[in-house]
């Protein structure tokens, strides 16, 4: 073998890689006329089917009221995923062979009488591993999640012990506040222990973000230069192009805090800045990042004032495309005081990181779609160019680019050629696109895949929630009973508002413009 066999072997070991086969199962979808199912659940297991993931054998049984048959239900599924697929066209042979496992079970979520049903269906499939494995998806309104287990639990489909395997997925928003949460977190486990329930945040089955753990600690380079000692400040941006559109309802129960910083942008920052866990254990990576959320300082309610800015859009363009204000979506209420946009400093009080700012901001009709880390590093001593090179030389940053064109970029310092001593920054850049090809899976068919093989390392603990809610508490209450002024308004296609800038320029910071979709 040569070194350049060896440079292209592929890495031995990949975080989160499914250990051993998925076992036979069969999948239950609370929820399964609903949109989730149609838009990310279905199209993932097709995908999975495709690639050869799936168990050996397999069933997906859809649990919703509407009347339908399982022929039905197919169809619908068919038609939606020409729609949602990844891929196109959709196999036609393949998806008759994945269909033939899908069976609709019609029933009331409030209706002992349906989980009898769904039990005579499951034992109708042997009395095997797709009888007694089986993984219980949650696409229903969290408000139903207590029920739901406690009837699984009666008809005999949930237990907490025993030879075979039962779990249960659920998604987002898990609460609205630290009581909430757990509230909902003592009801999920009444019937099940915590290690049989698998949130799902489908930000950590996005590959970059999985690869931000390989990148830092498989790599000497970065890893050295990652702490207080060499990183000026972190900005995380997740820009979204879109409005609420028909979200409104949810939206206003939700703010840009709750829908993206209480979850996704504090798994990212516990990704970015986490300790070396002890092994890629599920439990141990759990640990650092809870560690890690323990150690970011709650703000009192004047630090809220000084370090968090939130915004509402009013209308504007994106794009080119006139939007409405978020006042004037549909079921908004037209005086509402929601965020649709959050910016914030903060601190982490650790060895590691004290002292170091993160920037986080979020927002919806920003100019582009995008999500990235950018890690600015300090400054050079500005002495031996500072007559050719004016002030200050860029600093470097080394960006982390989540979506679109997932990838990695560096930033330096290099000489324009030629006979001045100019210098210039310059970009090395890494794509997983070109490095990898365009096979990217969808966050989905990871976690569900996961689920089924039953690693909770990319699923979020009942401790990450919580605490993640105790530092999103402390904003709320900081803005409690305080209206949006003038000063917190944007224009749709806008970076927020102007107070979001100040917000670094105080500190003689700016943010950076990410790489998106414009
Ligand atoms: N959609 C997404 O992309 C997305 C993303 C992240 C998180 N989520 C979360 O996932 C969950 C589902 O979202 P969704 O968008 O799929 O919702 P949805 O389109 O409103 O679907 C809700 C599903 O629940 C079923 N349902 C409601 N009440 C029922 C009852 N009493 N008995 C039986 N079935 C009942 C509905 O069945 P019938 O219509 O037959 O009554 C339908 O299949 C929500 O908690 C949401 O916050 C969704």
């Amino acid at each position: 073998m040569t070194d350049l066999d060896l440079v292209n072997e592929p890495m031995i070991c990949r975080l989160g890689e499914s250990r051993k086969p998925a076992e036979p199962c069969s999948i239950v979808i609370f929820g399964a006329s609903g949109d989730l199912t149609a838009r990310k659940l279905i199209p993932a297991l097709y995908h999975l089917f495709k690639e050869k993931q799936m168990p050996v054998a397999f069933r997906v049984v859809g649990f919703a009221r509407r009347e339908k048959t399982d022929e039905s239900w197919r169809q619908e599924l068919r038609i939606a995923l020409d729609q949602f697929s990844r891929t196109k066209p959709v196999d036609e042979t393949v998806w008759r062979e994945f269909a033939a496992n899908l069976v609709y079970c019609q029933g009331d979520l409030t209706d002992a009488g349906a989980y009898q049903k769904l039990e005579c269906l499951l034992t109708g499939f042997g009395s095997g591993p797709l009888r007694e494995n089986l993984l219980f998806y949650l696409a229903i309104s969290p408000s139903q999640f207590g029920e739901v287990v406690e009837h699984v639990h009666r008809a005999g489909l949930l237990n907490k012990d025993g030879a075979a395997w039962q779990r249960i997925v659920v998604e987002k928003p898990f609460g609205h506040d630290l009581n909430s949460a757990h509230a909902l977190n003592n009801e999920l486990t009444r019937f099940a222990h915590e290690r049989q329930v698998f949130r799902i945040d489908h930000y950590l089955g996005k590959e970059t973000v999985q690869n931000i753990l390989m990148f830092r600690f498989s790599n000497s380079i970065f890893e050295r230069l990652w702490n207080r000692e060499s990183v000026d400040h972190v900005q995380i941006t997740v820009s979204e192009k879109l409005g609420v559109g028909g979200r409104g309802g949810y939206y206003e129960e939700a703010g840009a805090l709750r829908d993206m910083v209480q979850n996704h942008m504090l798994q990212v920052l516990a990704l970015i800045t986490m300790e070396p866990p002890v092994s890629l254990e599920a439990e141990a990576i759990r640990d650092e990042k809870v560690k890690l959320l323990k150690s970011i300082r709650p703000l009192r309610s004047d630090e809220v004032l000084r370090q968090v800015v939130r915004g509402q859009y009013f209308a504007g363009m994106v794009g080119g495309e006139s939007r409405p204000g978020y006042r004037q979506e549909i079921k908004v209420r037209p005086d509402s005081h929601v965020e649709t946009f959050v910016a914030l400093k903060l601190f982490i009080d650790n060895w590691r990181w004290s002292g170091v700012p993160f920037y986080l901001r979020t927002g919806k009709n920003l100019p582009m779609s995008a999500s990235e880390v950018r890690i600015q590093f300090r400054s050079t001593p500005n002495v031996l160019f500072a007559a050719q090179c004016g002030e200050r030389l860029d600093s470097n940053a080394l960006t982390l680019r989540l979506q679109p064109n997932e990838g990695i970029s560096l930033r330096f310092n290099g000489k324009v050629p030629g006979t001045s001593l100019a210098v210039r920054p310059v970009r090395m850049h890494f794509s997983y696109d070109s490095e990898f090809g365009a096979y990217t899976p969808e966050a989905y068919e990871r976690l569900l895949l996961e689920a089924m093989v039953g690693d909770a390392t990319l699923f979020i603990r009942r401790d990450e929630v919580e605490t993640a809610w105790q530092i999103v508490d402390s904003i709320r209450a900081g803005w409690e009973g305080k209206a949006l002024t003038n000063r917190e308004f944007y224009a749709a296609g806008t970076w927020g508002p102007i107070a979001a800038e100040e917000l670094l320029a105080r500190a003689g910071h700016a943010w950076h413009e990410p790489q998106g979709r414009k």
